[in-house]
């Protein structure tokens, strides 16, 4: 559109300096739903920058565009005056990428309902270099988007909408649906990321993380040429420290999802190695035999992931030097307590319900447990517990017979 570029320019001149970072990444594109009539029902400007995972070989590719100036108003959108419909603008760019953003009402508001995101990946324009092909599509119900009714939604500030691989921020937005006129309203609804207490500079959306739950406990093993070298049963929650695109420290907690990793593996004479990998991560134990001590040990751990609002979204990191869960062969190393691994300076991970055993298994099954020192600490307050009452049910029951031998006296000398 035309006008957006000429927007771009008036805004500049105002001298809103602060807010080319925001210009930078785009202008407003505008949409319009009409009904059969020619009346609008809906109308919206606003710009969408996306971030979206996606394979290239075996790698995590990202690609992060704008929704292009000459996005359109797709024929699909609809004012939904059929019974059962509601009103649904389809944005349409490239070759078939959709976003189809559809609306509900109450009697005092309405808000979007579901935002549902189609996008073919042998677009080469956008996504170049995929390996897979063909469409994919993301929804959300949770846009957070809505107004009172007669007012139109405005929202300056980035909103940052998660789909599964896609990442979606509008901005720069002034949208209305169940239009009464065929115009805006002359009121509007404010976002919260529009009045907040500060016109500071928007809140990044990793700035109010979910602390993820703990972790499920998964099954994994390595079979070698002489039978299972690596054996583990575990719950893992990584934690990441990097910097954001605007060069704040923020945190990445996450779970491994055992159901949706597949473990590999390697095993030889003295050193063996668990992988486990997903679309989102990849993760590496190696172990150690230390031949003259008979012992195993966790030497080496390597991760690689991307993080979506990072400066550099390619994650990798690893040491080689680590000395963790030192075991006698033929033995597990067991720990119920979380126990916690700095690998390095801006990656850990939680380990949870662990049982773990390399090199030598006998029968593909874990051999005598050594318990971690936590559990032995979790288990001393149940034990002195124990050992008190037994000690308060031999005191009562010494001072009873004691008294009972005293009454017996009694009775004896009258
Ligand atoms: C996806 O894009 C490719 C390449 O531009 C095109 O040939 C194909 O028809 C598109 N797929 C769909 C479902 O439209
Ligand atoms: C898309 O992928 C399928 C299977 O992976 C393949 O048979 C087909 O040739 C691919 N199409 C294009 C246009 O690359
Ligand atoms: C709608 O209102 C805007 C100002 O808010 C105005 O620039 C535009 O021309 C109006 N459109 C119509 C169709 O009246
Ligand atoms: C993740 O690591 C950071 C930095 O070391 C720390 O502040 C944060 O508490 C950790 N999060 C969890 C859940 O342990
Ligand atoms: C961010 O972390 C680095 C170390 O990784 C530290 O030197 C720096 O002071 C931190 N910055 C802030 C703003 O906390
Ligand atoms: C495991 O560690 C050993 C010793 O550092 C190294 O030679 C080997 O390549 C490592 N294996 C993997 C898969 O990283
Ligand atoms: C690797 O781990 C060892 C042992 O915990 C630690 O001393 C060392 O600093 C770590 N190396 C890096 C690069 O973080």
């Amino acid at each position: 559109m035309t006008s957006c570029r000429m927007r771009r320019l008036g805004e500049a001149a105002l001298g809103l300096a602060l807010l080319l970072g925001i210009f930078q990444s785009g202008c407003s594109v505008t949409f319009d739903v009409k009904d059969e009539s020619g009346k609008s029902c809906i109308l919206a400007d606003l710009s969408i920058d996306f971030v979206v995972d996606y394979k290239i070989g075996d790698k995590q590719g990202i690609s992060k565009f704008v929704l292009p100036e000459k996005a359109e108003t797709a024929k699909t959108s609809s004012c939904g005056t059929k019974s059962g419909t509601v009103p649904l603008l389809v944005i349409g760019f490239g070759t078939n990428n959709t976003l189809g953003i559809n609306f509900t009402k109450s009697d005092k508001d309405y808000r979007v309902d579901t935002l549902l995101f189609t996008y073919n990946l042998s677009d080469a324009v956008y996504f170049p270099n995929s390996t897979e092909n063909g469409t994919r599509q993301e929804a959300s119900s949770k846009a957070e988007i809505s107004a009172l009714t007669n007012r139109y939604y405005k929202c300056f500030n980035p909103h940052l909408i998660t789909m599964g691989n896609v990442n979606m921020t509008f901005h720069n937005v002034k949208l209305e649906a169940y239009l009464n006129g065929n115009n805006y309203s002359t009121n509007a609804t404010s976002c919260k990321e529009d009045v907040s207490p500060t016109s500071a500079p928007p809140i990044p959306p990793t700035t109010a993380p979910v602390k993820p739950k703990i972790p499920d406990v998964g099954n994994y093993s390595v079979d070698g040429t002489s039978g299972v070298c690596i054996l583990a049963k575990m719950g893992l929650q990584l934690n990441i420290t990097y910097k954001t695109q605007s060069d704040k420290n923020a945190s990445y907690e996450f779970n491994i999802e055992p159901t949706q990793i597949k473990a590999s593996g390697t095993c030889s004479k003295t050193y063996s190695t668990l992988l486990l990998s997903s679309e989102k991560v990849s993760l590496l134990f190696n172990f150690t035999l230390n031949l003259n001590e008979s012992k195993f040990y966790l030497g080496e751990v390597a991760v690689n992931t991307t993080i979506v609002d990072a400066k550099d979204p390619k994650f990798s990191s690893s040491n080689g030097s680590l000395s963790f869960l030192k075991t006698t062969t033929r033995k597990s190393y067991k720990c119920n307590s979380k126990e916690t691994l700095q690998v390095t300076d801006s990656f850990s991970i939680d380990f949870y319900n662990l049982q773990i055993q390399a090199f030598d298994i006998d029968n593909g099954k874990f051999g005598p447990a050594v318990e971690c020192a936590a559990d032995q600490n979790g288990m001393l307050v149940p034990i002195i517990v124990g050992a008190a009452l037994a000690g308060l049910v031999l005191i009562v029951l010494i001072a009873y017979l004691i008294g009972r031998k005293r009454s017996h006296a009694g009775y004896q000398t009258i």
